[in-house]
């Protein structure tokens, strides 16, 4: 009888196992079999979110303190909840947890802009390689990054995390940033897919644009990032793309990511809770973020009234399994919470020196000795802006401003200016503190510049030998930048660069001008006035050492400009479909009254009506005046380009060409490639970047022969009436440039047959 009921037992015990079986790696199809309608639609919905209280998290256990979100676990089979945490600029974590005395600082890299500016592809594999390792080391699964919207205007006030105008070097700058932190067994969310390219608005406004650039513009970075890294996750963007919102876009999130790119791993929505969460679901959103228990009985709603079919919704489960087995967090990694913050200022710091690009140093103004005395001018000299605000803001444990820097290096900082400075930047900030507003998820520096008497001045450019302007800005989530006193200069700032020009030349001295930015900003009207500008945009923690180094020599300037800077605002053609005099607002806006009104342009929608001109294409094509164009940078020494040579290869052409170091000093010269297409056929610009390359560090009279390969897929152009991609037939010319506009030599290719690659006719804008 006992050995029945043991018996029995066993079977009972077998049977409930077999009904529970516990998550391996090989085993996902058993496991969502098991898995109940409520424990599914739980899976595809992150932990509930706790209030936030300026930008903190608090009340729900999240793993990883001041981590953006998680995954839900389901302990009955042994799927453990993961951890997403911000990004792009380090590892976005709170610092300090209560009931310890340790602390979990993370390091402020340098932000988007200024990694695609160094034009290395091994610089920023280096740089993710240790921003991984703290994500990994601090118990992090996925770092939700990095952000890669074009920069389509140069007001978006986040296009300082992202990379640049054009998609080809966007897409292979995610890629290698994807490379790079994925090789430590975590995770990436390239974002915001797609179409964020303004703030303002950002969770309702509808993109509407043209097939064709979007496939060109504004997927292609995409495009090059999933085929060429394989991205665990992908994060939909918040707005509307042609009508309906991106994360419930079938056409965008399935036909084209899945279908056509071969893209494997999960979509996550950006964070909030839109209505249609079975519409995404459905559409190919697998996990909602940051997720509520509403969007739990939508999903368990939708499938009982049979708007989302049992298929879909296991596809999506599927997903998220095959995500969940990859984690460190299902793998029991045991992270240390010590990664090695060190080594990896170490690294900051180098990446930041080599991605700066010098605009302008007239008569080999830099480099500077280095012991010479210095009006150091500018409250940002101070108040250095590290990085953005917002998600993209890395909690770090220190920021290096110029005065220590400039300190550091060797030389002598004008005592009185530099003590003027400090206590106007130190009152601003006890004002603040008193007033209760340290700290906002949105916040900016409302810090404005303050005005220098034009005799004090005077008096300084007799006493020292050079002047360093820092002119700074910080932008950030949730707002677009402004055309009136953002990307143009202030009237302050006119006045300092007036004075401070006038006085130092006067006495046959230096002005050199650091801008410490966050996007592009206006440089005609001001630039002659000043000897040299250095470009660090905002380089991360240890970024004023590189501005040190690089005003030293220390570091011979390499980096390119990622983008166009032009002569003003309006000349960009997005700026016609741009909020750009919106007043600052917080949140998802800009500034103007909510409630109902009349659709309001540029805000509630925004016309691409530019398509294709976007940046260099624009102004390249139409031979508009630039202020700096597109790949623009200089160096202390300077490069012969020789022999170059195109040879026609089964898919497309290899390219070489040889970089000489004819200059006095050691420096790496970036090399862009720029395609022209045969006339006839699609209209197109006057060139395009298909590749580029960088030389190593060349001693002076050294060479070196750089490849490059480019496919046929890649001079193909979007042809809209036949939903295919298109490259004629006919004679290219291949350009060797030192920027868009310094064409150092070309050579031709011949493309024998044309070709195309039919697609899917599936995100025309919607015809209202
Ligand atoms: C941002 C994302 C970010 C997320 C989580 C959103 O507001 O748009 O870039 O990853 O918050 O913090």
């Amino acid at each position: 009888m006992k050995k029945t009921l043991l018996t029995l037992l066993a079977a009972a015990l077998a049977l409930v196992a077999a009904a529970q079986p516990q998550l391996r790696k090989d085993n996902i199809e058993e496991v969502l079999k098991a898995m109940t309608l409520q424990e599914k639609a739980t899976l595809l919905v992150g932990g509930a979110r706790a209030a936030m209280v300026n930008g903190v998290t608090s009340g729900v256990d999240w793993n990883v303190p001041g981590a953006a979100g998680n995954t839900r676990p389901i302990e009955r089979l042994g799927i453990p909840g993961t951890v997403l945490a911000d990004g792009p600029a380090g590892l976005r974590i709170q610092p300090t947890r209560q009931g310890t005395s340790d602390t979990f600082y993370c390091t402020g890299f340098p932000v988007g802009t200024l990694l695609a500016s160094s034009w290395d592809l091994s610089l920023v594999e280096d740089v993710t390689r240790a921003m991984g390792n703290e994500v990994l080391e601090y118990g992090v699964d996925v770092l939700l990054a990095p952000g890669m919207n074009i920069h389509r205007n140069p007001l978006c006030g986040r296009n300082f995390e992202y990379f640049s105008e054009d998609p080809l070097l966007s897409g292979k700058m995610a890629a290698a940033y994807v490379k790079g932190i994925q090789s430590n067994g975590v995770g990436t969310s390239i974002k915001h897919y797609a179409l964020n390219n303004q703030e303002t608005n950002r969770n309702e406004n509808d993109a509407i644009v043209s097939q064709r650039a979007l496939r060109e513009i504004y997927l292609k970075n995409f495009e090059i990032a999933v085929k060429e890294a394989e991205p665990w996750t992908v994060m939909s963007s918040y707005n509307k793309l042609n009508g309906e919102y991106t994360q419930q876009k079938e056409g965008l999130l399935t036909t084209v990511l899945r279908d056509e790119w071969g893209y494997k791993g999960i979509v996550m929505t950006d964070w909030g809770n839109k209505a249609g969460t079975v519409k995404s679901a459905k559409a190919g959103n697998d996990l909602m973020e940051p997720g509520n228990q509403n969007e739990i009985d939508r999903i368990i709603a939708g499938v009982q009234d049979g708007t989302i079919s049992q298929e879909e919704l296991d596809r999506n489960v599927r997903n998220m399994l095959n995500y969940i087995v990859r984690t460190p967090r299902f793998n029991g990694y045991k992270f240390s919470n010590k990664p090695d913050l060190k080594a990896h200022a170490a690294v900051a710091r180098k990446a930041a020196g080599e991605a700066i690009v010098l605009l302008r140093n007239q008569n080999g103004a830099l480099p500077l000795k280095g012991n010479e005395k210095v009006a150091l001018y500018g409250i940002s000299a101070i108040d250095f802006v590290a990085g953005g605000t917002g998600s993209g803001d890395v909690n770090k444990a220190y920021v290096v401003n110029m005065e220590d820097a400039m300190t550091g290096a060797g030389f002598t900082l004008d005592k009185g200016l530099a003590d003027y400075y400090k206590a106007y930047v130190d009152y601003d900030k006890a004002q603040t503190a008193l007033a209760g507003t340290t700290f906002s998820w949105f916040s900016r520096r409302k810090l404005a510049e303050i005005p220098i008497p034009a005799n004090a001045i005077a008096n300084e450019a007799r006493a020292n030998d050079v002047a360093v302007v820092v002119l700074g800005r910080n932008a950030g989530e949730g707002a677009d930048r402004k055309q009136i006193d953002d990307f143009e200069l202030t009237g302050v700032e006119r006045e300092l660069l007036r004075d401070v020009s006038t006085a130092f030349r006067a006495a046959g001295k230096k002005v050199i001008v650091v801008l410490n930015v966050g996007g592009v900003i206006e440089t005609a009207s001001w630039k002659n006035m000043v000897d040299a500008i250095v470009l660090p945009w905002s380089p991360g923690q240890e970024g004023a050492n590189a501005v040190a180094d690089v005003l030293t020599g220390k570091v011979n300037p390499s980096g390119k400009l990622p983008m166009t800077f032009p002569v003003n605002f309006m000349d960009h053609p997005s700026s016609a479909n741009f909020p750009y005099n919106y007043s600052q607002g917080g949140g998802n806006m800009g500034g103007f009254s909510w409630g109902p009104r009349q659709p309001q342009k540029d805000v509630d929608y925004t016309n691409y009506e530019e398509g294709i001109w976007v940046g260099y294409r624009h102004f390249a094509t139409r031979g508009v005046e630039v202020s700096y164009p597109f790949g623009f940078g200089l160096s202390y020494t300077s490069f012969a380009y020789s022999k170059p040579v195109v040879k026609a290869e089964k898919d497309g052409f290899t390219a070489t060409v040889t970089v000489t170091n004819n200059g006095a000093v050691a420096g790496k010269e970036v090399v862009e490639l720029y395609v022209s297409a045969p006339a006839g056929g699609l209209e197109k610009p006057a060139c395009e970047l298909k590749a580029f390359a960088k030389t190593r560090d060349l001693k002076p009279g050294e060479s070196q022969t750089l490849t490059m390969k480019v496919s046929a897929y890649e001079l193909a152009s979007f042809n809209e009436a036949a939903s295919a991609w298109e490259a004629a037939a006919g004679n290219y010319t291949v350009s060797f440039g030192a920027s868009v506009a310094d064409i150092r030599c070309t050579a031709p290719f011949k493309l024998a047959k044309a070709q195309s690659w039919q697609v899917h006719n599936t995100l025309a804008p919607e015809v209202k």
